[in-house]
Parts: structure tokens; sequence; C-alpha cells
């Protein structure tokens, strides 16, 4: 037992810790925050309140909540001088490599000011990355597109001020649709936590070193890159176009089970979730009250992907393995349908995400047990031996 986490001796040890946070039921499709369901937090909730629950324990008094909204918005400003690092990366570069550049460089600048064996320090540091990474992640897209940078502003919600930093330009006003917003801080709250993935597992492990942080989420940024992980919803949105059409849907689903072919299909299946994923669910409404309000009738995408999930789960094959649709099967097409390119669709992920890795970091440096994580392996390599000379090789 390493304390942050206790492998069993076996093949495929599988890593576990206690946590208080999130708890998922694989088999039922049961998700649940601080005891909270995920369908009653976005039915009932807002983004902030989730992440006041994780960090906290509680659902937030209204006095509560309205003292960490002012917290978390009056953080939303980066310093001047990270604007900077922005110039250094290729205009083409991916918005995810942007983000561990940029997140690891918050690092530089409050790295120094971060006691974290301080418990108001810990909130602080919690609290400033929750504030700061839409306004990163709004940086990295106008980046990437060559427009100017938009800085938050005050009056506008947690969602309203990130797609304000994405879409408006100086040249005009730019008014946030409501429906819009509300569909965006909906799946913000989709993405917060969910228990031991393998980028929270990630940022649990370097912060078990007592490294910063800032340090430790950006780890857990390029782990959930991978298209086995958060990088699913672009993978999955570029499949349904590479698909284009239902007729062609039969080709894949017989490559997704040749086991001679790598191809996956993208957005379905899941380690934990043995049954349907609560949050695709959500995400597959929240995807229909997008494209209503944006007039967008019969979405081919959204054609394809339904008449897709329809016959998955009627085919043996994915009966038998278990495999529904995940929280990133619908998530691109909604994304898209907001204005993101597919590149940007991790970056969104990750600022979701950015409370569910800041409140397990917590949790995990404030067990008074915790020690640094130390995996263990089974050994299969050469028994020992003696050093043989060049010349005798
Ligand atoms: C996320 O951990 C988390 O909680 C992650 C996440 C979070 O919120 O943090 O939920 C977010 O990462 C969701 C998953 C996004 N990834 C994808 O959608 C990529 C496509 N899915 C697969 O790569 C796969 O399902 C994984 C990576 C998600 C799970 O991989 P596993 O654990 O190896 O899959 P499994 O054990 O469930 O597989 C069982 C069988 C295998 O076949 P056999 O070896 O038993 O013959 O099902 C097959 C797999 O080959 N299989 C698939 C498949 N997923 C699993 N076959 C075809 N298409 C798929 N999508």
């Amino acid at each position: 037992d390493t304390g942050a986490f206790t492998f069993d001796p076996g093949f495929t040890s599988t890593a576990s810790c206690e946590s208080q946070i999130t708890y998922i039921d694989g088999e039922k499709g049961v998700l649940l925050h601080r005891g909270y369901p995920i369908e009653q937090l976005a039915e009932e909730g807002h983004y902030l309140e989730t992440c006041y629950l994780l960090l906290y324990g509680e659902l937030p008094t209204a006095r509560e909540m309205e003292d960490f909204e002012y917290r978390v918005t009056h953080h939303t400003m980066i310093h001047e001088q990270m604007s900077r690092f922005y110039s250094g990366f290729r205009r083409d570069a991916h918005p995810m490599a942007v983000m561990v550049g940029s997140v690891g460089a918050l690092s530089a600048f409050y790295h120094d000011s971060i006691d974290i064996s301080d418990p108001h320090q810990r909130m602080v540091a919690s609290l400033r990355m929750i504030a700061k990474m839409p306004t990163l992640a709004a940086m990295a897209y106008k980046y990437h597109i060559g427009q100017p940078f938009v800085y938050p502003r005050n009056e506008l919600s947690y969602a309203e001020n990130f797609l304000h930093m994405c879409f408006s330009v100086p040249c005009e006003p730019y008014k946030v649709n409501p429906v819009l917003a509300r569909a965006m801080d909906r799946i913000f709250i989709l993405h917060a936590d969910h228990e031991q993935n393998a980028s929270t597992s990630t940022v649990r492990l370097a912060g078990s070193s007592g490294a910063n942080p800032f340090a430790c989420i950006a780890a857990g940024i390029a782990c959930l890159w991978g298209p086995a992980h958060g990088g699913a919803n672009e993978a999955a949105l570029n499949m349904l176009m590479e698909i284009g059409t239902k007729d062609r849907i039969p080709e894949y689903i017989a490559r997704a089970k040749d086991k001679n072919d790598p191809f996956r299909l993208m957005g379905f299946g899941h380690r934990v979730y043995k049954n349907y994923d609560p949050r695709a669910k959500i995400m597959q409404q929240t995807c229909h009250e997008v494209l209503d309000e944006l007039g967008i009738k019969d979405d081919p995408l959204l054609e394809v992907a339904m008449e897709l999930e329809h016959i998955a789960l009627h085919d043996e094959y994915f009966v038998e393995k278990k495999l529904y649709p995940n929280v990133d099967f619908y998530s691109g097409i909604t994304l898209k349908a907001l204005g993101f390119p597919t590149n940007m669709f991790t970056v969104l992920f990750a600022l979701a995400r950015t409370v569910g890795w800041i409140a397990q970091w917590k949790e995990m440096i404030e067990d008074p047990h915790q020690r640094i994580g130390r995996p263990r392996q089974l050994y299969t390599g050469a028994p020992q031996r003696d050093y043989v000379a060049v010349e005798k090789r």
C-alpha cells in the first residue's frame, strides 16, 4: 500500500484509492457527485455550484454561492505577461498542445506563492485554476484562429464569459445566447469529475510528490488528450464525418468488430460503464436543444450518430461486450453546433474537468496518510547475468 494507491499484485493490477467525491456504478449506469445524481445537478444546478460541491462536499447556501462566484469571477484574468507565451506557438499548433504549455506556465507565475501545506492557500490555488482555465482556453482558440484575445467580463456568468471570450470580436457587439450558454454550462457539469479516470489518476500521482498544483493539472491535460480518453470527443466527430451517411454505417460496425482492424467506434465503450453512460443521455438531450435553438433541422451528423447508436445497441457484439455510447458520443455534434472546431473539443473537456482534477488533488493532499505514489510492476525481463566485453559479443 503506497498510501495514494493500493495495487493488487495481479498481472492486471488495478490502481485504487479512497475518495468521497464521485461514485460510479458501472453496471447500473449511476454517477453521483458527493451523493447527488448527475441528472439532478445537470438539470437543476449550474457549473460553479457543482464546483463548490466537489470542492467543499456540500451544496452552497445562497450566500456561500454568491461569495464563491465573486471570488472565481474576480480571478479570471491572467498575468498579462502570460499572453506572450502564445506567440511562441506555431499558429497551427493543436490547442491542446497550447493548453499543456500555458497551464504548465501558470506554475511560473504562481508557484512561489503557493504553500500547499496551508489549507487556505490550497483553496486559493483551486479557485485560481477554476477561474483561469476558461480564459486560457479561449486564448488558445483565439490564437489558433488569428483573432485578438478578449478579456473576461465580470458581469457575465461562467459559461457566458467563456462563450464571450471565444466568439466576440472588438469590431462589433456580441450578445451571448442564454439558451446556448445554459447548454455550455450543462456540458461543463457533465465533464466536471469522473472518479479515478486516467487523467485524474495522473494528477493524483503527480501531486503525490508535492509538485505544485498547476504543473499537476498540466500533466492531467496531457493525459486527457489521448483519443482513448478525452480526445475521443474530437475522434468521435471525425469518425461521424468520415462515415458521412447512414448507408456507410455497416462498414464501420464491421471494422469495429474486426480484431485485425485497430478501428474502434469512438464515443462507444467504457472501462467502468457496462451500461448506458448517464452523461451520454443528458448530452443527447442537450444536443437536440442546441440544434433546435439554432434552427438546425435534420443535422446529417446527428442522424448518422442516432442510426449508428441504434444499430450498435442491437448488434450482438456490442450487446455481449456491453458497449454503450459514452459522454463523448454526442458531445462533438453539440460543440460543433455551438461554433467550436473539432480541435477545441478536448480543450473544453479539460476546462470542465479542472474542478475534478483539483478537488481530487486537494483530497489527496489533505489525506493524513498520503505518501508518494509508487506503482510496482511484474518484472518479465532477463534474469540477472554478467556483463560481456564488446569484443566477446
Ligand atoms: C472517457 O475512465 C473514465 O471515466 C473516462 C471518461 C471520463 O469522464 O474521464 O469517462 C472519459 O475517456 C470516455 C471513453 C472515451 N473513449 C472512447 O470513446 C474511445 C473508444 N472506446 C474504447 O477505446 C474503449 O471502450 C475504452 C478505451 C473507452 C475502454 O477501453 P477498454 O477498457 O480496454 O475496453 P473494454 O475493456 O471495455 O473492452 C472490452 C472489449 C474489448 O474487446 P476484447 O478484447 O474483449 O475482445 O470491447 C472492445 C474491446 O476491444 N471494445 C470496443 C470498443 N470499446 C471496447 N470495440 C469496438 N469499439 C469500441 N469503442
